[in-house]
């Protein structure tokens, strides 16, 4: 068993706390904070155990000057301010002088929220190639290092990984809540087990179908992934995203357990990712020339049904279209209005998927909303979580 915060003396102790704020935002607004509020649980103990408290995220994915300008941590600091009614103080860098002096000066109860981790990404990936002088450094600023960022756990990177190798640490109320409601649930599921795919992710979530498919009794399969099954059966999807390194590997899959893998039969699309154009409604063997498929349709919500009508357990990862465009919102909202009518246990993972359950009505609706997408399904999948697995025992 990995330490909890409770595990730990952190009073008056500076912590170093790794959240998971890596939250959509779109024109300067936050779209969805639910990260946001699941993290104040384990600040406000922080607090009223008089801590110094030093917030460590990344937001996005940081490959260049101007990935840095689009991704800055401040809106986040400002979001932080208004729910805690308290003031955050935002620093500008991942690490220097103003960083390390601020740390320095800081009172009892005080907050720093550091700039995106991942800054340190562009140009060297030092952040999450888990740069050892980096994890050290941001070690240095604290007495404990708290992880609190279930969504990042699957990634070995300096700022929850690295730090935790030179510093006291021990998870907080976040993740331990993650990791009871999803081992508890998923790892020995109600059957029938019903695992629903979809999400922007693509390459990185298609590689743990082949473990995952073992696991459940059926895989129904919406947005990139479905595609990329399809296009390996010799459909023509024109312009529609799919993984194309994964062809023979859903061929594949296909072949070994085609009764086990449902794929959409039918989809909206369009001539690009835009949510002002034109919307086709096709068979998946039939997409409009130059478009691209942005949802599932009616027919696939239909086929979909008669899987989740008798599940006694569902784990549902992102969305199986672009649920944050209204054109194309219609396969998510449809499917999780099918999850909240059916008598499953159900289980939501991921960023996007919960952010969707949430903006439709869903907020208490569900077993358990993971804040965690990656994360989620590579632990359900059956793997160690490096971050999780780099804690003290207790
Ligand atoms: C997520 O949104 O799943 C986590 O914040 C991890 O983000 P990443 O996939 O960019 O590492």
């Amino acid at each position: 068993m990995k330490k909890t915060i409770k595990d730990v003396n952190i009073d008056n102790k500076t912590l170093i706390i790794r959240c998971d704020f890596n939250v959509p935002i779109k024109d300067g607004k936050i779209l969805d904070d639910n990260r946001i509020v699941m993290s104040l649980k384990t600040i406000n103990y922080a607090l009223d155990h008089n801590c110094k408290i030093v917030l460590l995220s990344h937001l996005g994915r940081i490959k260049s000057e101007d990935d840095k300008k689009n991704n800055s941590l401040y809106i986040v600091s400002k979001r932080l301010e208004e729910l805690l009614n308290k003031k955050v103080e935002f620093i500008d860098e991942t690490r220097g002088d103003v960083l390390t002096n601020s740390v320095k000066n800081m009172k009892e109860k005080n907050i720093i929220l550091v700039q995106n981790t991942r800054y340190e990404d562009y140009p060297d990936k030092l952040e999450s190639g888990c740069d050892d002088k980096l994890g050290r450094y941001w070690a240095s600023l604290g007495d404990i290092f708290i992880n609190d960022a279930f969504g990042t756990c699957h990634r070995k990177h300096a700022s929850n990984v690295g730090i935790s190798k030179y510093i006291p640490s021990a998870v907080g109320f976040l993740v331990e809540k993650e990791l009871y409601e999803l081992s508890n649930t998923l790892s020995n599921p109600k059957r029938p087990y019903v695992v629903i795919m979809g999400g922007a992710k693509v390459n990185d979530k298609i590689k743990v179908i082949d473990k995952l498919i073992k696991k459940c009794d059926y895989l129904l399969v919406g947005g990139g992934i479905a595609n990329t099954f399809l296009k390996s059966m010799g459909y023509d999807l024109k312009k529609s995203i799919y993984d194309d390194t994964s062809l023979d590997y859903c061929k594949n899959l296909l072949e070994e357990y085609k009764d086990k893998i449902i794929l959409p039969v039918d989809g909206y699309s369009s001539t690009e990712y835009k949510d002002n154009l034109e919307v086709k409604y096709s068979m998946l063997n039939e997409v409009p020339e130059n478009c691209m498929v942005l949802d599932i349709g009616p027919l696939s919500i239909e086929l979909f049904s008669k899987y989740i009508k008798d599940a006694k357990t569902v784990f549902y990862n992102g969305p199986v279209g672009v649920s944050e465009f209204k054109n194309f919102e219609y396969g998510t909202k449809n499917l999780l209005e099918l999850l909240n009518k059916s008598n499953a246990d159900v289980i939501i993972g991921g960023g996007d998927s919960a952010a969707a359950a949430i903006r439709f009505g869903y907020k208490d609706k569900f077993k358990h909303i993971s804040t965690g997408g990656g994360a989620s399904l590579e632990l359900i999948e059956g793997k160690k979580l490096p971050a999780i697995e780099a804690i003290d025992d207790k």
